[in-house]
């Protein structure tokens, strides 16, 4: 790991503890590690909201519904896409960019566990929670623009409904490394949607036109199933959790409610990249 300050590497502090409390680098700016497990390696200049990321309460509502899981398909899908990334006999450096608080992160990691797995997130509450998933990760509170690790050091990095930081991501991994990417087709949660909005947008998000000038798309794969939501708790579940689950007033909660069991879309892309 490098320091988040002067980018110089960061060495354990004493090198001979069994188990590290402080990392410092040469010029002396030292982190410690978290009674939870995880570094706190985002520098308070690099802040710039006293409380980045998600908050506490989107952090429980996205564990929360995650832990139910509906979703575990798509952890299923990214496991193996990993499993045909890595090279054999290779103990590949995989880093979770906006882990979030861990559910694809630990998913992968206990499939491919002779990897060395980071999991990096700018929330603090993600990463606290994340630790309570599994100790054999390197959590890490840090900025996806500012990622306290040595360039070229990652062989593969997720980013599961994570925004994009080309330059940052390119810096990061190795030559031949693969930049895995999932994002949400304009058919996810298309009813619920259909619900909330009079007038669905069309989404502009094309994340290989955004990483164009240093990534070329490898391969693109969808990841698409129904699901069934069947009480009214797991509803309120996946509403604290989406971004339209904010904009639902008490008139379309009661519709959806009495639409119970409500079959949903599942619909993402799993995009490799290779760096040009
Ligand atoms: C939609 S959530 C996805 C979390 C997780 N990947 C998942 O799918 O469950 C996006 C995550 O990105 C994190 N995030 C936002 N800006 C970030 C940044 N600049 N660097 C690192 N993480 C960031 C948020 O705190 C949040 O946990
Ligand atoms: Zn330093």
């Amino acid at each position: 790991m490098s320091c988040p300050i002067c980018s110089a590497a960061l060495f354990a502090k004493p090198e001979s503890a069994a188990s590290v409390k402080t990392l410092s680098c040469d010029a002396n700016h030292c982190f410690d590690r978290a009674k939870q497990g995880y570094w706190n390696l985002l520098a308070v200049q690099q802040k710039k909201s006293k409380d980045p990321g998600d908050n506490a309460q989107m952090v429980s509502a996205r564990r929360e519904f995650l832990n139910l899981g509906y979703y575990q398909p798509l952890a299923q899908a990214l496991s193996l896409q990993l499993q045909k990334t890595v090279q054999p006999d290779q103990s590949a450096n995989i880093l979770d960019m906006g882990c979030g608080e861990g559910y694809y992160t630990a998913h992968c990691q206990q499939q491919l566990e002779n990897h060395q797995f980071f999991g990096l997130d700018i929330s603090k509450h993600a990463v606290k929670a994340a630790t309570q998933r599994t100790k054999a990760i390197t959590w890490l509170v840090a900025s996806g623009a500012n990622m306290p690790l040595k360039d070229s050091s990652i062989d593969i990095m997720t980013v599961v409904f994570s925004r994009l930081m080309p330059q940052a991501f390119a810096d990061k991994l190795k030559t031949d490394a693969t930049l895995v990417l999932v994002w949400p087709t304009d058919q996810h949660l298309i009813e619920l949607k259909q619900a909330i909005y009079d007038d669905i947008k069309r989404s502009k998000y094309d994340p290989a036109a955004e990483l164009d000038a240093l990534f070329s798309v490898d391969s693109v794969t969808p990841c698409t199933f129904d699901f069934t939501i069947e009480t009214a708790h797991d509803l309120t579940a996946l509403l604290l959790m989406t971004p339209h689950g904010q904009k639902v007033n008490s008139q379309v909660r009661e519709s959806l409610t009495n639409q119970l069991p409500l079959s949903l879309s599942f619909s993402v892309n799993i995009g490799c990249f290779k760096k040009r």
